[in-house]
């Protein structure tokens, strides 16, 4: 009999980023990453393999997927049968609870839930371990979605040590990231075709070989719950990332002038007692990291800062987690 597997994921936001392959099709990272789970925003994917098949099909947010979505997942889908060698062709249905407009990095929360459910309705049963390794391969920041609260995926050189961990639990501390949305005028380069820039800018070395560092620092700082540690941080590891998307060739901008606007304002509401950091990934919108104490104050000031259209607030969420198990006839 087969199952129709249903599992949440939520996306993560990275403190430490990954920017660079050493292998692309394995997605190995070229540097380690810590980033936080973001509970609000949940992606939902139900996976089941029917006999029937004769391709994978996605259904995102109600719409049948076809062209480069679709590929994406059949790649994925292979490798879950690589691994399992018995299953036939799956049905899978998405969705996201945070509107696909709002250009958030849905990649994460996709693949963790896909591997979580995929893995399961093939009849794997995988460790923590092996689910984040499996998440990598469809998309490499959806390795720190399988792992609850604060977490670490390791940069290490071969697909066997290169997994996420936690390394302190949602309720740990309680952060918020409250994410300005800003509107954009331009179409950015995806994360996939931008790891593959990242080794032509001459800054990339730098910042990898500095990784380490900045690693056990925001370890440090999150274990020691050190708000001020962790803003200096997690600002001047997001400045070295944009530093070597802005020197890639081509070069890649991601931030829009209401980016910068969110940034100078942040610079001063922490000169006057707020805790609030910020950090942008490969797009315009500004995570703002704050307390959960000021979490409310900087939504509001947030929403009053030009050209942020909206503010989506979350505190620190658990790990990748089948929610729905049920048997399915054959003749569906
Ligand atoms: C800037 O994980 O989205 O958000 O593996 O190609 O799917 P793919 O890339 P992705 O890259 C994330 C890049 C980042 C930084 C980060 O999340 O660490």
């Amino acid at each position: 009999m087969n199952q129709s597997v249903t599992a949440l994921a939520h996306p993560n936001i990275a403190l430490i980023k990954y920017w660079g392959n050493r292998d692309h099709k394995l997605r190995l990272p070229s540097n380690g990453s810590i980033s936080m789970n973001l509970a609000a925003l949940e992606t939902r994917s139900t996976v089941m393999f029917l006999p029937d098949l004769r391709a994978d099909e996605l259904i995102l947010n109600g719409k049948p997927q076809k062209g480069a979505a679709l590929s994406r997942v059949k790649d994925f889908m292979e490798v879950i049968r690589n691994s399992s060698g018995i299953c036939g062709y799956a049905h899978i249905v998405s969705h996201n609870n945070f509107p696909a407009s709002a250009g958030l990095a849905s990649s994460a929360s996709a693949f963790a839930a896909l591997a979580v459910a995929g893995a399961a309705a093939c009849g794997l049963d995988y460790s923590e371990k092996q689910l984040s390794r499996l998440a990598r391969r469809g998309s490499g920041s959806a390795a720190r979605s399988i792992p609850g609260g604060f977490v670490e995926w390791l940069g290490a050189p071969t697909d066997e040590g290169s997994y996420a961990f936690s390394i302190a639990l949602a309720d740990h501390w309680e952060l918020w990231d409250c994410v300005a949305l800003v509107s954009q005028t331009t179409k950015q380069t995806g994360s996939t075709e931008g790891h593959l820039l990242a080794n032509t800018s001459m800054l990339q070395p730098a910042r990898v070989s500095d990784a380490p560092r900045r690693l056990d620092l925001c370890r440090s700082a999150i274990l020691h719950q050190d708000f001020a540690a962790l803003a200096e941080l997690i600002e001047l590891d997001s400045h070295m990332l944009h530093a070597v998307m802005l020197t890639s060739r081509p070069s890649l901008l991601y931030w829009e002038p209401s980016s910068v606007s969110v940034m100078k304002a942040i610079a001063s509401w922490r000169r006057q007692g707020i805790e609030a950091a910020f950090t942008l990934d490969a797009g315009p919108n500004v995570h703002v990291i704050c307390t959960a104490a000021h979490a409310q104050i900087v939504t509001q000031k947030l929403k009053d800062i030009p050209g942020v259209a909206e503010v989506l607030a979350s505190p620190v969420g658990e790990g990748a987690r089948i929610i729905r198990r049920s048997e399915i006839s054959n003749t569906i």
